[in-house]
């Protein structure tokens, strides 16, 4: 295929952008364009490339994905070894070190210049670059052989594919670049939270995921893991200078496009490295990435050569590490925590134990599957460990110290706090109390639910005037509300007599409601407002829900078995009942609705497809909507498609519509259909 004269000028400008905006985001922390910018450059980039397959480079940043997955890794030996650190453990350790230095020196101790560094907690790793462009990423193995796990650091998106060449020096044939690739906090919490609910083991710390993300035979596991690279070192140069000092080697690596931490400092004496480890002692917890201490290096490079090395570990380095976030201790029972939604969590009760630095006594446990999974059992010695300030957690079970009567842990079949039954749906991790508006535990999130602006709407009863109310036992529920006395409100905190009166009128103009509203502002779980308006629709008043049994409500538009099998425990509760029934005795009242069988729905029998991102709403946001005016929303383009409602960066699906002639609306035209809502 020939390719148009301009074409490869315009990949070239395009490749070359969008390496310069990775630079400004990961290296500099300082984007200069919006990330939908950055994805219509690389979109188009993309566009370019799968149309002119010869334009591809190995380079391009559209390249981070795609090799095969490997048998095996193979083996990679380091030319210049990949050494590990000394450890100190106290400021009297560091400084002996401190004091060593000074004497094979023949210096002062405060003559002599460090750079202080983070020990970022994940996994070391060698990118090697030939001529500007990345052609291995090892890990360090045992030092001297390692493994090769280049296509794998291909994917981590900070690692650039070329280095900079318009950087200030010139870039060595041949440097071979150091550093840490780790898992940030966030998507460590993020992917454990993934691995949950899709019933895996998660992980037990982000050094663990971040070396479990890292040796995935498939690159394309490691790409979908938030992997992130921190540089502290070279390996390898050749035929390239380097500046005299660790701090401006790093300074120049920057240049070239390669990130380094920005907690690095240079200092002078052992002093100010112990500052240095205080100051960032305190604000471990709030860094985005575990740390698990911190690093000291001689800066100048002649010193550094003068102390060479002991054994496995330079002389002129050290690691001064954290005091331990793990310790051992015993299960002494599982307790059962009801949360706001009615969520069950069972939380380990220990032996007080101290985990850096403080005494904890309790840990979550997630949830009935990971207990089952760790073969807890109350009586057992355990793993307790704390990241960073995060809840301690419950690494693991030391079988061997198990005792004889050590007992499984049996979830009960009621809720501790009402009574009510615990309901784990199936497919779902995470048991319910279903106990809903009567279970105290609850009754906070449901009143304030119940009252909110797109349920009952009750002008003037917020969050405040909610926990006042449910503390001082004058509502139980819901219904509660419709008998508070102007009295009773103007006794309250904060509470003039004029505003005591206004809630009260309030409320008597929140009883003319609709059956929607009502129907969401109970508070089902997975009833949203959507739901809830299919429901109305469907069924026209409340009593034919009450009694609809699992197959009624699966007809309904946008109720699939999850959420029927939800509504229906909900009205067996009797509780439930009762709370509906003082609500509607209160005066609680709607229309009866017109129940319009499904031809007659606006859309119905319209076939729709959504592409691209819209502003106003999710995708599934505006799929339930369409669903509910009668649309049959389906996932692909064909002849029989009525609409393609296309948003932004909107693709393939686009431009089927387009060869098929089908008529497309953009989100303008989307806002109309959902108008016909009446
Ligand atoms: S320098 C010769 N700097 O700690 C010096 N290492 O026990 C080699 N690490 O395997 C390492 N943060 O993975 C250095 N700022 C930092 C570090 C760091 C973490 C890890 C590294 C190494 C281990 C040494």
């Amino acid at each position: 295929m020939t390719i148009p004269a301009n074409i490869p000028a315009r990949a070239r400008e395009l490749r070359e952008q969008l390496n310069y905006h990775n630079y400004r985001y990961y290296v500099l922390d300082d984007p200069e364009i919006p990330d939908a910018e950055y994805d219509r450059l690389f979109r188009e980039l993309q566009a370019l490339e799968e149309q002119y397959p010869a334009l591809v480079t190995p380079d391009s940043p559209t390249q981070r994905v795609g090799a095969e997955p490997l048998k095996a890794f193979g083996e990679v030996k380091h030319v210049v070894p990949m050494l590990s650190l000394g450890n100190a453990f106290s400021g009297e350790e560091v400084r002996d070190f401190g004091r060593r230095i000074a004497e094979k020196l023949g210096l002062a101790e405060d003559e002599i210049d460090f750079t202080t560094e983070p020990k970022m907690d994940g996994l070391a790793i060698s990118l090697l670059y030939e001529a500007g462009v990345l052609v291995r990423g090892a890990t360090r193995g045992d030092g001297v052989t390692g493994e090769d796990v280049t296509q794998n650091v291909r994917t981590i998106p900070c690692v650039p594919l070329r280095l900079r060449a318009e950087a200030q020096r010139p870039l060595p044939r041949v440097l071979e670049v150091r550093g840490e690739v780790y898992m940030p906090k966030a998507g460590f919490e993020a992917l454990n939270e993934r691995q949950r609910a899709a019933g895996e083991k998660p992980f037990a710390n982000p050094r663990n995921a971040a070396a479990g993300s890292l040796r995935q035979l498939d690159p394309k596991v490691t790409a979908s893991r938030p992997l992130a690279m921190f540089c502290y070192g070279v390996g390898q140069v050749e035929d390239g200078q380097l500046p005299d000092r660790h701090s401006a080697i790093l300074a120049q690596l920057k240049d070239w496009g390669l990130r380094v931490c920005p907690e690095i400092r240079t200092v002078r004496g052992i002093d100010a490295c112990l500052d240095y480890y205080r100051d960032i002692g305190e604000r471990r917890a709030s860094l985005p990435y575990e740390i698990d201490g911190v690093v000291y290096k001689v800066d100048r490079i002649d010193q550094q050569e003068m102390l060479g090395f002991v054994s496995r570990a330079p002389r002129w380095a050290i690691a001064h590490k954290f005091p331990a976030q793990e310790a051992l201790t015993r299960l002494l029972a599982i307790d059962i925590q009801v949360g706001r939604t009615g969520a069950i969590t069972p939380v380990a009760r220990l032996e007080p134990v101290e985990v850096g630095g403080v005494t904890v006594t309790n840990a979550t446990l997630h949830n009935q599957d990971e207990i089952a999974r760790m073969d807890l059992r109350v009586g057992d010695t355990v793993v307790v460990y704390r990241a960073g300030d995060v809840i301690p957690k419950v690494g693991s079970v030391v079988l061997l110290r198990r005792p004889p009567d050590a007992k499984p842990f049996v979830m009960p079949t009621h809720c501790p706090v009402c009574g009510s039954d615990i309901i784990r749906l199936e497919g779902q991790v995470i048991a319910r109390c279903s106990g809903g508006l009567y279970c105290p535990a609850q009754r906070k999130e449901a009143i304030k639910h119940f009252a909110s602006r797109r349920a009952m709407d009750i002008e003037g009863l917020g969050e405040k005037l909610v926990e006042q109310l449910v503390d001082r036992d004058l509502v139980h529920d819901p219904a509660d509300l419709y008998a508070l006395t102007v009295e009773q409100l103007a006794g309250l905190e904060r509470m003039a007599q004029k505003s005591a009166e206004n809630l009260i009128s309030a409320l008597e103009k929140s009883k003319a409601t609709s059956l929607g509203r009502f129907l969401f502002a109970l508070g089902i779980r997975e009833v949203g407002e959507t739901t809830a308006q299919s429901l109305a629709q469907h069924f026209g008043d409340l009593q034919p829900i009450e009694e609809a049994d699992l197959e009624t409500l699966q007809s309904v538009p946008d109720v699939g078995p999850i959420v029927a099998n939800s509504i229906y425990t909900f009205f067996r509760q009797a509780h439930n009942l009762e709370v509906i029934d003082k609500l509607i005795a209160a005066g609680i009242h709607w229309p009866k609705v017109e129940v319009k069988a499904a031809e007659v729905l606006p859309l119905a029998g319209k076939v729709i497809v959504l592409t691209g991102s819209l502003q106003s709403m999710s995708r599934s946001e505006a799929k339930k909507r369409l669903q509910a005016l009668g649309a049959k929303v389906t996932g692909s383009v064909s002849k029989k498609t009525d609409w393609v409602i296309a948003g932004e960066a909107a693709g393939s699906k686009l431009k089927k519509a387009q060869e098929l002639g089908v008529e497309v609306l953009d989100e303008t035209g989307l806002l109309n259909l959902l108008q016909q809502q009446g």
